[in-house]
């Protein structure tokens, strides 16, 4: 969603003149976007800001024009005022929900106005007041369809830094869908915080679902593959669990995160469900469709949890058989009710960390290696960092080098054999019948 955002801002600000630059120092505007969802958040943002300092003073010495420093995102929304206290030198403090006010601000502090800050949630307005047509994203691209969360699982912040659910329009999803598509993307990833709770309004003001909206994109011709992320199991309703088993663009790969496999950290945890719910959807899904993949979210360390819970946990793991996952250390967020609870000692959560992401990357390998010798679809997204060689992703997400002079398949799905595999990526040759159409 960062990603999606910090595009959108790009965006936003080009019809002004302004455009990227990868060197900082002659950024007129630099914009820190940044993300709270665990611990360190705010002081690493802070000690970034200490070097982004050095460069404004550098320019101030050199008498060229002045540079703007934005905070966007989850920590500006946290933080608030208290970012001027602690760094006087930043311009400009905006939230997640209104950053579409960015261009007004900047022209403001342009003209000598002093710390300005918009932390509204404007859903709404923000998506109304985004230009609707983003510059091309690649072979790949987020479309950005429900924003915010009314869920209060007790260890999170985003209901109150990204604010309450909002869902937009199909249409307007749609419209910008096609225009991606017309760009050249091959892969769209619907993305939101809770994005299976998607409900957004035909136009003809009618209540559309994500099963609904994931349809009606599919439609779109030159389009061949469909995500969305990230999705909460409580909200994977029989439609969209029977269209992974109907709709062949949408891609045979799912993160749902669970958080953990024990029923009282689970409750505790708000998340609404039990062990038992979660690996029913997981029967469903591959019921629906033999060939998904599965990934997840873990968290170890969360309070009252103990060494039966965390082997709960492990046993849940053993049981579903995960492609990918990612695995994180409970980390208390001021103001959620979990970070009152008597936290787990550090050296616990440590050694529960260092076991589950053990197991999790056996399970990767095992999948990856499994994956040897299959022709598999890969969608060619870049450049790799040898010469000669390109970097796809397949459908199950996985990265593939191959070596191979011809640029013309950047954005192409090409058929691959994969030769080897490791933990974080895939090796694989053309298959020489799929270079026919590209000689
Ligand atoms: N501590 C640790 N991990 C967290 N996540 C969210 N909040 C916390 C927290 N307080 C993890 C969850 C979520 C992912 C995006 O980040 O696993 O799914
Ligand atoms: Fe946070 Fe996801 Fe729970 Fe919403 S559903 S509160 S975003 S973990």
């Amino acid at each position: 969603m960062n990603v999606y955002d910090s595009m959108k801002m790009q965006d936003l600000l080009s019809p002004f003149g302004y455009a990227t630059t990868a060197e900082m120092e002659e950024a007129d505007v630099v914009i820190l976007n940044t993300c709270h969802i665990r611990e360190k958040a705010a002081e690493k943002m802070y000690s970034e800001l200490g070097r982004i300092r050095q460069l404004k003073d550098d320019r101030k010495k050199k008498n060229s024009d002045q540079m703007t420093i934005v905070v966007a995102g989850c920590v500006a929304q946290a933080e608030g005022e208290e970012i001027f206290a602690r760094s006087p030198y930043v311009d400009i403090v905006v939230g997640p929900q209104s950053y579409h006010t960015l261009p007004e601000l900047i022209a403001r502090i342009v003209r000598q106005e002093k710390h300005l800050i918009e932390l509204d949630f404007a859903f709404e307005e923000k998506f109304d007041k985004l230009p609707q047509y983003s510059s091309p994203q690649g072979a790949s691209s987020y479309i950005s369809v429900q924003e915010g969360c009314d869920k209060f699982c007790t260890f999170c912040v985003v209901p109150y830094t990204r604010g309450a659910e909002f869902s937009r329009p199909l249409e307007q999803v749609y419209r910008e869908a096609l225009h991606t598509v017309s760009n050249g993307s091959k892969e769209i990833i619907l993305c939101g915080q809770n994005v299976n709770a998607y409900h957004g309004k035909s136009l003809e003001e009618k209540d559309c679902n994500l099963a609904d909206l994931l349809k009606y994109i599919a439609k779109i011709p030159s389009l061949e593959r469909l995500r969305y992320i990230t999705s909460h199991p409580i909200d994977m309703n029989e439609e969209l669990i029977a269209l992974h088993g109907s709709e062949p663009k949408l891609m045979p790969f799912l993160h749902l995160p669970v958080q953990s496999g024990s029923n009282n950290i689970l409750k505790a945890m708000n998340r609404r469900h039990d062990r038992d719910y979660y690996l029913q959807i997981i029967a469903k899904l591959r019921n629906a469709r033999a060939d998904i993949v599965f990934s997840s979210d873990f968290i170890v360390g969360f309070p009252g949890e103990t060494d039966k819970d965390f082997a709960d946990t492990l046993d849940l793991i053993k049981k579903v058989k995960f492609g990918q996952c990612y695995s994180f250390k409970y980390s208390p967020r001021p103001g959620t009710p979990a970070a009152v609870k008597k936290q787990v000692p550090e050296a616990v959560k440590d050694e529960r960390l260092r076991i589950l992401q053990k197991e999790l990357q056996l399970q990767q390998l095992e999948f990856n290696q499994s994956c040897i010798n299959q022709v598999m679809p890969v969608l060619f997204e870049k450049n790799g960092k040898l010469a000669d060689q390109i970097l796809g992703k397949t459908p199950y997400m996985q990265s593939v080098h191959v070596l191979s002079k011809n640029r013309s398949l950047l954005g192409q799905i090409v058929n691959v054999r994969i030769t080897n595999a490791s933990l974080n990526s895939l090796e694989g040759e053309i298959m020489p019948q799929s270079l026919l159409k590209y000689a």
